[in-house]
């Protein structure tokens, strides 16, 4: 794993949007996996400038997000469909149908699962997935205890985790108890991970990932085996 230190939270996007659209152009149709969360929120304000200044075109991109909630329709403000429309795909040249989310209102979740994990294996897997750091470890939505060898499938939100994403609902009632998320194994497939970290808050997590044992009690221990993982880390998160 390649550890990129950087200052603080504006650099860390900063450098992760440099690192993505170096990619872009590097690649003739760049798949990227997507994540959530305030982490890459960052990044995607520095992706939305720079298509503004004509440096980067979105055009030949196709997306692929980790995660969705069960049961928030996609124009409901804190579904994952509602936050990447607002944040990245409605102010770039992005292509409608190049764009993947896992439906989760579909009316068959199992199945919906299946053709999420098809779809990406069809487009040859992602080339480049950015990743958040769960305070518990979670990657996407796969929580601890997660099978390492596991595939899109339906999670029950941690306690932990319906909490700390609390913040973005009117109340923790109100936080979703299920999602849908790619797998251990599915973000494993990827043919590169782009993990950013920012804040004290991440320090623990993070530490573990690094130098603790690899077990699915703590999911993002997996990235570990990966043969190609950059990790864009701020000083707060890796100074104790
Ligand atoms: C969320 C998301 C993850 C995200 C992580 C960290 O629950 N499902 O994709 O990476 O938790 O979130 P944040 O970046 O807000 O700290």
């Amino acid at each position: 794993m390649e550890i990129i230190k950087v200052k603080d939270y504006d650099e860390m996007s900063a450098k992760a949007c440099s690192y993505i659209i170096e990619k872009i152009k590097q690649l003739q149709a760049p798949v990227l996996g997507l994540a959530t969360g305030s982490t890459p929120e960052g990044l995607y304000k520095s992706l939305i400038q720079q298509y503004n200044e004509q440096n980067v075109s979105f055009n030949d991109v196709s997306t692929f997000n980790l995660d969705e909630y069960v049961g928030l329709e996609n124009d409901d403000p804190n579904s994952y469909h509602f936050y990447m429309n607002e944040k990245l795909f409605k102010h770039i040249d992005i292509e409608q149908n190049h764009i993947h989310i896992p439906n989760g209102v579909a009316e068959n979740l199992d199945n919906e699962c299946q053709d999420y994990e098809q779809q990406i294996m069809d487009a040859e897997k992602v080339d480049i997935q950015i990743l958040g750091l769960g305070l518990n470890g979670h990657i996407g939505f796969n929580e601890p205890g997660t099978p390492f060898s596991s595939r899109t499938h339906i999670v029950d939100l941690d306690e932990s985790t319906r909490k700390a994403n609390a913040r973005f609902f009117d109340s923790i009632e109100e936080v979703p108890k299920k999602a849908i998320t790619m797998g251990l194994d599915t973000i494993m497939q990827s043919k590169e991970i782009l993990l950013l970290v920012s804040g004290a808050s991440k320090r623990e997590a993070l530490d573990r990932l690094l130098n603790g044992d690899i077990s699915e009690e703590f999911p993002a221990s997996i990235l570990q085996q990966h043969e190609h993982v950059t990790i864009i880390a701020d000083k707060s998160a890796l100074e104790g």
